[in-house]
């Protein structure tokens, strides 16, 4: 195989072969951060769940390493987390060395068929080495099921105030926090979410972590859920509040979609990455993920994106923006200013022929419509854009390529436009596959994949009304992947 197949994400981290899904354990560790990854070694479609892994000096360019954890007799191993435990509270460090701990979920599938409810439970794993070998704690599980069916996807942070562990555990229709000293005895603290929030489909892959606005502290909880996305199946919410080790209190009901698109699933944050909050999500989406028209492999994840608060309307909302590192990716940018579109300008002529990796930002009055199209010589097109009516951003793949695979693929997807600034700015990345736009500064964000017939090569702002584009810059990019 050549990392050059049909759709496949060229600065993107996707396995060489084979099935992944959510994006696990991710830790930032001496210089190295790692991903690891729900990897099934034997298919393209979902199946026993390992762990694979992946490490990269810059999170941009991802080298594939073994797999790290192997099903065993207490089940096949689910989402999960990893932390440094510098104070080594496991007791798992030997001669002064620091374990790299793993917390995940066990699912036994022979408990499944019995159907007793209980086939969900939390174990850990260490490693001594930097992630390259692992051993399972004899102890599992450390968290065994109380009769909850879906009982899954801790992530787990030091809680520095009360110098204990936080285990944030997502727990049917709620989360669950647990506290422990050590990561092995884990007790009880509080529930979340019962009444609160969007309850589409079941709660899964939660994270709990601090950020700063204003000088102030305030704690993000993100949930994901399948189904009940903004724009089906899948999709990650979140809640702004305050957290005292023991409780979690949102400051309003609000519900709050991290992305609009329907390709950013299950995303979590790195561990260990000191005042930087970096996330990286599933570029999929469980309504089709195990039927998109790739062959080798299945799924990417998305950029990392480093997460902040913002205030609209005395609300706190998440914002998410590619992080710098992917700077390094860039080719020679166009800088354009003052430009009026009426009806259609061809960026392509400008740019001295795209590449179909390229990141664009522009600043536009957010005064009228105007659309950015991505198009092939087959007629694909690939629709994203403002609408000033609907005060909404959408992204439309209904006609950017195959969409056969399954009846609910080509759609036009929407998000509400949320800043109230009288201009608009835009920063939108594009990887073979997949367009990930990032608006008012990473307020609206929409994540989506697509499958053209050949590479979008080429590029154009259109608006019927016509608009004036302030600032645009065009950068193309080169690959992070081998050749
Ligand atoms: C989310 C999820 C998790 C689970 C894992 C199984 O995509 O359903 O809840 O741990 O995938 O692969």
């Amino acid at each position: 195989q050549t990392n050059r197949e049909p759709h496949r994400p060229q600065y993107h981290f996707s396995p060489k072969t084979n099935w992944m899904n959510d994006p696990n354990g991710m830790v930032y560790l001496n210089g190295t951060y790692h991903l690891f990854f729900q990897y099934h070694p034997n298919g393209t479609t979902w199946g026993p769940m390992h762990w694979g892994h992946a490490t990269s000096k810059d999170m941009v360019h991802w080298q594939e390493q073994p797999i790290a954890l192997y099903p065993d007799s207490l089940g096949t191993i689910f989402s999960g987390s990893a932390v440094v435990d510098v104070n080594n509270t496991s007791g798992f460090g030997k001669n002064g060395q620091t374990p790299l701990v793993a917390i995940f979920t066990h699912h036994n599938p022979e408990l499944e068929k019995k159907k007793t409810g209980t086939h969900q439970y939390q174990s850990l794993a260490y490693s001594l080495d930097e992630g390259k070998t692992w051993t399972k704690y004899a102890g599992n599980p450390v968290v065994p099921n109380p009769g909850i069916v879906d009982f899954r996807d801790p992530k787990v942070r030091w809680y520095e105030p009360q110098k204990k562990w936080i285990m944030t555990l997502a727990t049917k229709d709620r989360i669950t926090f647990y506290s422990s000293p050590n990561l092995k005895n884990w007790a009880k603290e509080s529930e979340f979410g019962q009444n609160v929030g969007a309850h589409g489909g079941v709660w899964e892959c939660p994270d709990l972590f601090p950020l700063t606005h204003n000088g102030k502290q305030a704690w993000v909880l993100l949930v994901s859920i399948n189904p009940g996305g903004p724009n089906g199946g899948s999709a990650t919410q979140y809640f702004v509040g305050d957290f005292d080790g023991k409780t979690f209190k949102p400051y309003s009901t609000q519900t709050k979609w991290m992305d609009y698109g329907t390709d950013n699933y299950a995303g979590v944050t790195f561990a260990n990455t000191g005042n930087r909050t970096v996330l990286m999500g599933w570029m999929s989406n469980w309504q089709y993920a195990q039927v998109v028209p790739t062959s080798a492999w299945r799924s990417a994840t998305t950029v990392p994106r480093e997460l902040g608060l913002t205030e609209v309307n005395k609300e706190l909302y998440l914002t998410s923006a590619p992080v710098k590192e992917l700077d390094a990716l860039n080719g020679k940018t166009i800088r354009l200013n003052n430009i009026s579109v009426k009806g259609q300008y061809d960026l392509t002529a400008k740019t001295g022929g795209p590449s179909g990796l390229f990141k664009l930002t522009l600043s536009a009055a957010a005064t009228q419509d105007f659309a950015i199209v991505l198009a092939n010589e087959q007629g694909n097109e690939l629709v994203l854009g403002y609408d000033k009516a609907a005060n909404q951003y959408y992204i439309d793949r209904s006609k950017a390529g195959k969409t056969a695979f399954e009846k609910g693929f080509g759609k036009r997807h929407t998000a509400p436009r949320l800043s109230t600034d009288g201009s608009v700015s835009l920063t939108l990345l594009a990887d073979v596959a997949s367009v990930e736009l990032f608006a008012d500064n990473g307020l609206t964000v929409m994540t989506d994949i697509f499958f053209p017939e050949t590479d979008m090569k080429k590029v154009f702002i259109k608006s019927g009304t016509g608009v004036s584009i302030r600032t645009l810059q065009y950068t193309p990019l080169t690959p992070s992947v081998d050749a």
